[in-house]
């Protein structure tokens, strides 16, 4: 059985909490941990969560007599984030929400939850869209062309220096890299290992320069570090934990 005891424990305190379901075992796991309200997962297209589109109504049938609220569906088209060509990304979304309107005429409920960064834009059919990298942004997105500006970067400080190449001390143990290298302004990056990242400035730098890598993949990024601090320019205004980072 999947422990959703920590969920139920925030129901219990009060906090109202949705828990996406995609088969009977969650749907008994989050019944039995003290969940109260659920969405209907289904997939599609990212091959990843989600029950096939014409299995949902029966598992929001099993949801309601496991005693859960059922509030909708939700589909995320993880897939299509980061299509460039904006038709074709655009097309494919559709295809993706019709999958998810039929599913969600089974369930019944009144969320259609879905989208992101890279298509919120192109989803019209959600009544909620579940973008989060938008608010500090990443150079994946940045390269599709939305309205967000960059807000995050890792601060590094230069530590080698050579003719051809420096080095700051930002790495893969400081990186979220599956969307690929970072980038630094005014600079070609070439490659990052476990605490270094090597670029070629098209200005020259000195050890013990500050700068900014700007990560290609924000989410990953945020969760290797501790805090994150606020700034304008060079002044932090205050720092955060980041405390989900854990889980
Ligand atoms: C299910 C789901 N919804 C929404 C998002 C948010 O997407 P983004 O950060 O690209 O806006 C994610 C991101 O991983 C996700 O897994």
């Amino acid at each position: 059985m999947l422990a959703t005891g920590r969920i139920g424990a925030l129901v219990a305190d009060g906090a109202r909490v949705t828990v996406a379901v995609d088969s009977a075992e969650t749907v008994a796991a989050a019944a039995a941990g003290g969940v109260r309200e659920v969405l209907v997962d289904v997939n599609v297209g990212l091959p990843r969560c989600g029950c096939p589109p014409e299995k949902a109504g029966d598992l929001a049938a099993a949801a309601r007599a496991a005693g859960l609220h059922v509030r909708g569906v939700m589909g995320y088209e993880g897939h299509l984030m980061l299509v460039t060509d904006a038709a074709d990304r655009a097309a494919r979304t559709r295809e993706a929400m019709e999958l998810l309107l039929r599913a969600a005429e089974d369930v019944g409920g009144e969320i259609i939850s879905a989208g992101g960064t890279g298509t919120y834009r192109d989803n019209t059919w959600a009544s909620e869209i579940q973008a989060g990298s938008y608010a500090l942004m990443d150079t994946a997105y940045a390269r599709i062309g939305h309205p967000f500006g960059q807000a995050l970067s890792v601060l590094g400080t230069v530590i080698s220096v050579a003719p051809d190449r420096a080095v700051v001390d930002v790495g893969l143990k400081a990186l979220g890299m599956d969307h690929g290298l970072p980038s630094i302004e005014g600079a070609q990056v070439r490659f990052c290992s476990d605490e270094h990242t090597t670029f070629a400035p098209e200005t020259p730098v000195r050890v013990g320069d500050r700068l900014r890598v700007l990560p290609a993949h924000v989410d990953p990024t945020v969760a290797l570090h501790e805090r994150m601090h606020l700034v304008d320019g060079d002044t932090v205004l205050e720092t955060w934990p980041v405390d989900m980072r854990g889980w």
